[in-house]
């Protein structure tokens, strides 16, 4: 153990390469994980709630998409396949999570619709049509604050946010927070200690 978090920029954890399996909405994908990311081990808990619960895009919905901390993928992949006829944009600080959010848009068919970023290297003019998140609410409230604070407003007027929040770290804190900076928030559902938010303007 080196101590690192996986929002670390660079980790320096031997990588340990392994696949994470998982099925959503019917579908079946194998991704790339390793050592030094989020969840390395198993698509975690809190991101199946907000797959399973939130409304996927489908082959209707264009323009720009957001994971907004991919970490491995799971996200990006699943909109990914999910719309093909949208673009995935897929950030993250951790440069070892954008490495396997790449390969694994590749796995699925759809490296030439995602791009990989970092935060600063998303075009600022770019409007999003929808943003997707598990939060990193391990970063602490004022940074989790600045990070939504940066996105939620590049939404576009029509534009909707899917967060995924576990209760006991402060889901309905959040929930509270967004509405007092002016969002209309809606608890879609609530599962297994998740609560998964339907954040507009
Ligand atoms: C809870 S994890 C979710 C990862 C992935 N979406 C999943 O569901 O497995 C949050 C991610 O946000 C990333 N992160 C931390 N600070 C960030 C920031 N300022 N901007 C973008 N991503 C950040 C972390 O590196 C981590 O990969």
């Amino acid at each position: 153990m080196t101590g690192e978090h996986y929002f670390t920029a660079e980790p320096t954890t031997a990588a340990n390469p392994r696949e994470v399996e998982f099925s959503v909405a019917g579908r079946d994908y194998t991704l790339a994980s390793s050592a030094g990311v989020f969840s390395a081990a198993r698509l975690d808990p809190g991101t199946a709630v907000l797959l399973r619960k939130a409304e996927l895009p489908s082959a209707e919905t264009t323009g720009a998409l957001l994971d907004l901390g991919c970490g491995f993928g799971p996200i990006t992949c699943v909109l990914a396949s999910s719309a093909p006829s949208a673009t995935v944009w897929a950030v993250d600080v951790n440069e070892r999570a954008r490495e396997l959010t790449a390969a694994n848009a590749a796995r699925v068919g759809a490296a030439d619709r995602v791009r990989v970023a970092t935060p600063d290297d998303v075009p600022a003019d770019l409007t999003l049509a929808e943003i997707w998140s598990n939060p990193p609410i391990h970063v602490g409230k004022d940074e989790l604050h600045g990070i939504l604070l940066r996105w939620l407003p590049r939404l576009a007027p029509d534009g909707v946010a899917w967060l995924v929040v576990a209760r006991y770290l402060g889901g309905d804190s959040l929930q509270r927070w967004l509405v007092e900076q002016g969002w209309q928030v809606g608890r879609h559902a609530s599962q297994k200690g998740y609560r998964v938010l339907r954040v507009t303007r």
